[in-house]
């Protein structure tokens, strides 16, 4: 990606932080509605070939706010359950006059794939790709840090949860590294990443240590379907080891913020009494904000101009 142009969101890792800033100063200003669309009347496809609440519908109330034109493309009843090609099937919805298409696969790289064989200038949003990136939603939690932190730099960012599967972690920790966060990770063993002591991060298998003086506890769901065939120590031991509950979230900061990017799994990694308490209710205002921040990004990828 060129720097300075924001053609596509695919990795966080792509962004400078120049272009990050942008979009949460966009993204604030369509929140107070001081921001008018420069995109009216442009056309988006939403691809949605994984199972989604909150990034679809997001997206899709971002682009109607925006003015924009919506193909909610339906991939089980679309020639892509023919056997047709993301190349071929991009081409043709270039063809039809859609300018961005917003993908979530299971398949990881499967953007970064399709960039490099298309004959078209489409711009792409990768709205979570297999277990590696989940790019806006590391821009919409940052941006709902920020509102309440004012800045992430030097505060103790703890993610704690199944973060091997995770692709909202992997986005998370190459956001907040770029923008100096003490961040730590938290898991059982058997949900440690590979290669963590390339992160930048401190890693705990012990949850008490872990919550101790964090400014923000994002809490990760335990992402069974991503588990294939391999097999876990049961939820009713997670649970006893690393559920997020009232009683331990008072190791953290007083102030401390709890997140979660949902959907969550009720008293498993978080507990309803906390998750339903006031403290809980920044894991809603998450996605509040994902409407803004998904503005900001389809705004600013068509209106940013190409490197060519
Ligand atoms: N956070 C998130 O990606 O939620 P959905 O799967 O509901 O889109």
């Amino acid at each position: 990606m060129s720097r300075g142009l924001f053609e596509h969101l695919i990795n966080i890792e792509d962004l400078d932080k120049s272009v990050i800033t942008d979009i949460i100063m966009d993204a604030d200003l369509f929140k107070q509605n001081r921001k008018k669309s420069d995109v009216t009347g442009k056309t988006v496809a939403l691809m949605f070939c994984e199972n989604s609440t909150r990034t679809r519908c997001s997206f899709e109330e971002a682009a109607k706010k925006l003015g924009m034109n919506v193909i909610n493309f339906d991939a089980t009843s679309s020639s892509f359950a023919k056997g047709e090609s993301m190349k071929d099937t991009v081409e043709n919805l270039y063809a039809i006059g859609v300018e961005v298409v917003v993908i979530r696969h299971s398949i990881t790289g499967i953007i970064d794939n399709t960039l490099g064989k298309i004959n078209c200038n489409m711009h792409f949003v990768n709205a979570g790709d297999g277990n590696r990136a989940h790019p806006s939603q590391a821009l919409l939690d940052f941006y709902t840090m920020l509102e309440t932190l004012g800045t992430v730099e030097g505060k103790k960012v703890l993610i704690a949860g199944d973060i091997s599967f995770s692709r909202v972690a992997k986005s998370n920790i190459a956001l907040l590294n770029k923008f100096g966060a003490d961040v730590h990770l938290c898991s059982p063993k058997y949900y440690k990443p590979s290669g963590i002591e390339k992160l930048g991060v401190t890693y705990h298998d012990d949850i008490e240590d872990a919550l101790k003086d964090a400014d923000v506890v994002m809490v990760l769901r335990v992402q069974n379907e991503r588990h294939g065939n391999l097999i876990y120590p049961s939820t009713a031991e997670y649970k006893r080891k690393y559920n997020i509950n009232s009683k331990n979230f008072k190791l953290a900061k007083e102030s401390a913020i709890l997140m979660h990017p949902g959907p969550v799994n009720r008293d498993v990694e978080l507990s309803s009494e906390l998750m339903d308490s006031d403290v809980g209710k920044t894991i809603l205002r998450q996605t509040k904000n994902g409407v803004f921040v998904r503005m900001a990004i389809l705004n600013k990828i068509l209106s940013s101009g190409r490197a060519e």
